[in-house]
């Protein structure tokens, strides 16, 4: 799928229950990859440690395995545009999203339109 970010926006962190391959398309996209610190045994409870970055422009491809977590964030002023391959529909894969500061995780459903 096609994905524009409005400036200023983007994700919290995710998983994808699934392999995928981001392609920049126009305008460049930051990418944060974040592991896991805690052991996954308390439920809703996530510790993550961010692993490093990479910034996504217009050509760049960023390959994710499962299980990777990363963040993306459009710090510009306009529009950005980035082609998403994913192995399975990530609606029906069980992913999360991470909130840093208080320490959670929660499924991570997104509104498709089309
Ligand atoms: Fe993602």
């Amino acid at each position: 799928m096609a994905l524009s970010w409005l400036p200023k926006r983007g994700t919290p962190p995710h998983d994808h229950g699934t392999w995928a391959v981001v392609a920049g398309i126009d305008g460049p996209e930051r990418n944060e990859f974040y592991e896991r610190t805690d052991d996954r045994t308390r439920l809703g409870y996530a510790d993550l440690k961010k692993v490093g970055e990479k910034v996504c422009d217009a050509s760049d491809v960023v390959a994710l395995p499962q299980g990777m977590i990363h963040s993306v964030w459009n710090e510009t002023d306009r529009v950005t545009l980035s082609l998403h391959i994913y192995g399975k529909h990530i609606n029906h894969t069980g992913r999360s999203q991470f909130d840093l500061d208080k320490q959670t995780e929660t499924p991570f459903i997104v509104k498709m339109q089309g």
